[in-house]
C-alpha cells in the first residue's frame, strides 16, 4: 500500500461502471501528453466527483500509477472524492464578492450547517464550496445554489435560503 499524504491509495477491490462516452474520451486522451487532468475533469464531470473505484478504474484504463492519480486528485482542490450534496452552495469568493463580505457568508452557511471544509451535511442535502467569479458581480455578494442564483445577499438571508431547499 502507498500513501501519498494522508490519501491511502490501496484498492478498493469495487468495481464502477463507466459511460460509454467517458471511456471513448479516456482512450482519446490517454495517449496525448498531460492528459490526467483533462480526463480527471471529465469524470468528475460524469460522477460529480472522484471516488476510489472510479480513480482505481482510471488507473487501469490509462496505466497511470493509482498514487499519481491521487496526487494530482488532492494537489488540485477543485478535484472532489466524496460525493457532494443534492443541492451545491457555491459561495463566490471572488474579488467583488470578497469585498462585499463572501467570506462571512462562507462562514456563516458553514455554521448554519455545521459543515467542515468539503464536507456534505448528514441528510445529504449540503455541501459548500468556494467558487471565483460566477460572472455577476454587479449583484456582489452571490451565492449559487444548486441552479438558482442569489445576489446582493446578506448573511442575515441565509438561514430562509437553506430552508427552502430543505423543504424541497
Ligand atoms: S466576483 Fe462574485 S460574481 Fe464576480
Amino acid at each position: 500500500m502507498a500513501t501519498i499524504g494522508a490519501v491511502s491509495v490501496s484498492g478498493s477491490g469495487e468495481d464502477i461502471e463507466f459511460p460509454v462516452e467517458l471511456v471513448s474520451f479516456i482512450d482519446e486522451w490517454k495517449i496525448k501528453p498531460g492528459s490526467l487532468i483533462m480526463i480527471l475533469h471529465k469524470t468528475q464531470e460524469t460522477f460529480g466527483f472522484i471516488s476510489r473505484p472510479a480513480a482505481e478504474k482510471l488507473s487501469r484504463l490509462t496505466g497511470i500509477p493509482l498514487a499519481r492519480i491521487y496526487g494530482v486528485i488532492t494537489f488540485y482542490h477543485f478535484f472532489k472524492t466524496t460525493k457532494p450534496g443534492k443541492y451545491k452552495i457555491s459561495v463566490c469568493l471572488g474579488t467583488a464578492c470578497y469585498l462585499k463580505g463572501g467570506s462571512d457568508l462562507m462562514e456563516e452557511a458553514r455554521t448554519l450547517l455545521k459543515l467542515e471544509e468539503g464536507g456534505v451535511t448528514e441528510d445529504g442535502l449540503f455541501s459548500i464550496d468556494p467558487v471565483r467569479c460566477v460572472g455577476c458581480c454587479g449583484l456582489a455578494p452571490v451565492i449559487v445554489v444548486g441552479n438558482d442564483t442569489y445576489g446582493k445577499l446578506t448573511k442575515e438571508q441565509l438561514p430562509e435560503i437553506i430552508a427552502k431547499y430543505h423543504s424541497a
